[in-house]
């Protein structure tokens, strides 16, 4: 019997020219599989029948929307993560998803490989292959620019030979990655770190220097879950959907980092995530009058983690499901409503209210109605400082010997 290959499809020039590229290198049949993360552009439909045209056997799309914004961007928010202080995972998080489906597809239908566009020197390639030896460890990887030395030269050179049903001469000098959680823009002109982005990088934010009059929103959350927007109920996918309208159109959630990547490259990336970063800002708020002083302390270290792990392809390993379970402990009391104003590039949150609230007003009160017990501030603050008052004695005794 023929071997099948489920490849992860995009619908765009390199994984197009892979289906006929890996069919001729191999000699396998090619499943192309294309999973809706919300990344907009072409109907799903659209790029089944490419992939077809490119010569796949069978090509299965897969809306995991939803499936993506309740079990890879509600995780992300609860976590408040944001790998090295700055990036919402927006990549990160979509491909153990798309994992999901590729295995599952590679069940189907009958699969022993699983081929993904990645190159040779991104997280993406690790994330992939990580999460497809975790959950179907009987199945092989391979990359054909990676390891078929698919070059962008050959794969024009290809499609225009074989007549494939792609353009091939749009030039787009950025490499891209998008869905709903946000969108990813790296190479080219932005690889002079020096040189910032112009305004044509961007599609989901307007440019925060002319801004439309202030929007105030106000975002509900149970339990750590977006519920509502301004009283109106949604799920999480519509709560990223509006948030990413309304934050976007005032420009919030522009980021242009160097980051880390795991395999020991700075590099350059923009990023755009209006929703998520407002979410994200909205989220905090919240738990800083519901979660306790000592485990929100705890919470942002573990948050930290919880975001190099995810970043570093490990989403299916023991610690990041161990992290989950602390994190998802934190959430039982985030629960109220955030009002913010979103303008200028920013999201400034200007109100707070919740049932389960730790803020007491008589504690925290200037003014009469105060409970805090003032004299017993002073004894506290010996005692606090002792230990510290203690050493700095022995360090001036040992300094005057
Ligand atoms: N650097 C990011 C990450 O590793 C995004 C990579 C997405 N790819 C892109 N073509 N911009 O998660």
């Amino acid at each position: 019997m023929t071997e099948r290959i489920v490849l992860a499809y995009s619908g765009g020039l390199d994984t197009s020219v892979a289906i006929g590229w890996i069919g001729e290198a191999t000699g396998a049949e090619v499943i192309a599989v294309a999973v809706d993360v919300g990344q907009g552009g072409e109907s799903l439909e659209t790029i089944r029948q490419r992939a077809l045209g490119c010569g796949a056997v069978e090509a299965y799309v897969a809306d995991a929307s939803d499936e993506f914004a309740n079990e890879y961007c509600v995780p992300t928010l609860k976590a408040n993560a944001l790998y090295q202080g700055h990036y919402p995972l927006v990549s990160a998080i979509s491909r153990p998803v798309i994992v999901k489906h590729l295995v599952k597809a590679a069940r189907e239908f009958g699969a022993t490989t699983v081929a993904h566009g990645c190159t040779g020197k991104g997280n993406d390639q690790v994330r992939f292959e990580v999460g497809i030896q975790t959950l179907g460890p009987d199945l092989k990887c391979i990359a054909p620019v990676r390891d078929l030395a698919l070059t962008r030269d050959k794969a024009i050179a290809f499609a225009e030979e074989k007549g494939l049903p792609i353009e091939t001469t749009k030039k787009n000098p950025y490499s891209i990655d998008q869905n709903v959680w946000g969108r990813a823009v790296e190479t080219g002109y932005l690889e002079d770190i020096w040189n910032a982005p112009t305004k044509d990088i961007y599609d989901y934010t307007a440019t925060p220097e002319f801004p439309p009059a202030p929007d105030e929103v106000t975002i509900s959350f149970e339990a750590g879950v977006p519920v509502a927007i301004d009283g109106i109920k949604v799920t999480p996918l519509q709560a990223i959907k509006e948030l990413n309208r309304r934050a976007g159109a005032q420009g919030v959630g522009r980021i242009d980092v160097v980051e880390d990547r795991l395999v020991g490259i700075k590099s350059r990336e923009i990023y755009e995530a209006p929703g998520a970063m407002a979410l994200i800002t909205a989220h905090k708020h919240l738990e800083d009058i519901t979660v306790e002083r000592e485990q929100a302390r705890f919470k942002a270290t573990v948050g930290q983690r919880w975001a190099e792990l995810v970043y570093d392809g490990q989403w299916f390993s023991p610690l990041k499901r161990s992290l989950d379970a602390f994190i998802e402990d934190t959430q039982k009391y985030v629960s109220g409503d955030i009002r913010m104003t979103l303008h200028g590039g920013q999201a400034i949150v200007n109100g707070r209210r919740s049932d389960t609230s730790l803020y007491d007003f008589s504690l925290a009160t200037y003014d009469t109605g105060d409970t805090f017990d003032q004299s017993q501030a002073k004894g506290f603050i010996e005692l606090w400082g002792m230990s510290a008052k203690v050493a700095s004695g022995r360090d001036i005794r040992v300094a005057g010997q």
